[in-house]
């Protein structure tokens, strides 16, 4: 029997959440809904404590260093940053830096971003290069990545010029995504994502811009920061203003090889919740960061979600015009939060909402936590927003272009050094953190293939 096989066998045990579920809501969806949302393959990933080292020991930094980023497919950019031909930008993960430079209307190339000769970054901030020639002796090579010049060439005998071409990461493109993978053995990126390849097909990335991007540094490990985002199980502690409104415990948590996601239910009341609201009072209650949804008054004989859902296409249909028609309920109205192993976040059908962690510069204790918000437009392309810096006192609350999402952003982030803290002194007592079966699956199945990449036993 095949591991899958069984996982699915032992998911029959799991226990469920008391509550509407998320299949029960589709079941009350007012259009048909797409195969993909019917998916539910809740897993048994096993209910193992998560070592603490991992998050704290420098240790575990290297051994990402040296067996994780340089084998795995990662988000470097977004295809809209380098829309031109020689259009260039830089990608940093750890201590390496990598060059992407677009070579054709429809290709994009990846160079590890060193000179050859005296190893000096070949461009620090985004360009537009006819040829890459490097700033300190003038060695140049086309943006194709072959060499072109070397000044001096008489003192360089020895040099095979064959042997200088620009060495090459692999790229591939997805959804408006530039992914990078350092190891020229990895599958490809469609294998690597495997059956969630396709879920974004009826929602186009490609076609939508940025809207908002927010950056800060943090003081935590950056599976410390992402992983505050991949459960509901939270809500009810951290952001108990909109319980009234999500369906926090009814989240449905499924994997699918590399990928994994969380759909929240909006618009149904959490199982925690010690009264009823009227639909009303969800409206009243519900989150909502990219539309005006929330709020409105719900028509007799309507609930919230259906009504929420009609408003909602009304709004889309002025942007992405009738195909806003055959979106289902669940698509306008719920939480899809993705995680695409290792640490890129984008949000399924219209939240709009992208979010990437990795390491701050090499330290194994900060990060650089990133929220975007991609948008669809009408007409010709907005350029992309310019990423808004905030500094160590600021939080997500003062960056004003989030809206409703700031606040919610800025309770999650509050946690997050105060975990950092926390868990050298939880190592006195206990060796790992202490996961749910199912509410944690996101974090178990991102754990399992972490220690897949790093040969780790459990
Ligand atoms: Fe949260």
């Amino acid at each position: 029997m095949s591991e899958r096989d069984q996982s699915r066998l032992k998911a029959a045990d799991i226990r469920r959440s008391p509550g509407v579920s998320y299949q029960k809501l589709l079941d009350a969806d007012t259009r048909p809904v797409p195969a993909h949302l019917r998916i539910d393959t809740a897993a048994f990933l096993g209910d193992h404590d998560i070592p603490v080292e991992r998050y704290i020991d420098p240790k575990f930094h290297e051994l990402e260093k040296e067996k994780l980023w340089p084998k795995v497919w990662q988000v470097a950019l977004l295809e809209e940053r380098i829309p031109e031909v020689g259009d260039a930008d830089v990608y940093e993960i750890n201590d390496i830096s990598i060059m992407l430079v677009r070579v054709a209307p429809d290709e994009i190339k990846g160079y590890y971003n060193a000179c050859l000769h005296m190893g000096r970054n070949l461009i620090d901030r985004p360009c537009n290069k006819a040829e890459i020639r490097f700033p300190y002796h003038g060695f140049t090579w086309r943006i194709d990545g072959k060499l072109k010049h070397i000044p001096g060439m008489w003192d360089f005998p020895h040099v095979d010029p064959q042997e200088m071409n620009l060495p090459e990461v692999k790229v591939a493109l997805w959804n408006g995504f530039v992914f990078i993978n350092m190891d020229p053995n990895c599958e490809p990126l469609e294998t690597y994502l495997g059956e969630a390849y396709s879920h974004w097909d009826n929602y186009s990335l490609a076609d939508r811009y940025t809207a908002v991007h927010v950056c800060k540094v943090i003081s935590c490990n950056w599976k410390v920061g992402q992983e505050a985002f991949m459960d509901a199980f939270h809500l009810v502690a951290s952001h108990p203003q909109i319980l009234a409104a999500a369906g926090d415990d009814n989240t449905q948590y499924d994997i699918f090889g590399n990928c994994s996601r969380a759909i929240t239910p909006a618009g149904t009341p959490s199982p925690h919740l010690n009264w009823t609201p009227t639909e009303n009072e969800i409206a009243a209650n519900v989150y909502k960061p990219r539309d005006s949804t929330g709020g409105v008054e719900v028509p007799e004989g309507m609930t919230y979600r259906q009504h929420g859902a009609q408003v909602g296409r009304e709004e889309l249909r002025e942007v992405i015009g009738d195909k806003a028609d055959g979106l289902c309920d669940s698509e306008v109205m719920d939480s899809f939060y993705y995680t695409l192993f290792p640490n890129f976040h984008p949000y399924l059908a219209y939240n709009q909402v992208l979010q990437r962690f990795k390491p701050y510069g090499d330290r194994h204790d900060m990060c650089t936590m990133e929220v975007m918000y991609l948008s669809p437009f009408k007409g010709e392309r907005p350029p992309p927003a310019k990423p808004t810096f905030l500094g160590p006192d600021e939080s997500f609350l003062d960056a004003h272009e989030l809206g409703a999402a700031g606040a919610l952003i800025s309770q999650d982030e509050w946690n997050l050094e105060k975990v950092q803290k926390g868990l050298h002194t939880l190592r006195v007592n206990k060796p790992g953190i202490t996961m749910g079966i199912y509410q944690h699956t996101q974090v178990r199945h991102f754990h399992n293939i972490y220690e897949r990449y790093l040969g780790l036993d459990r």
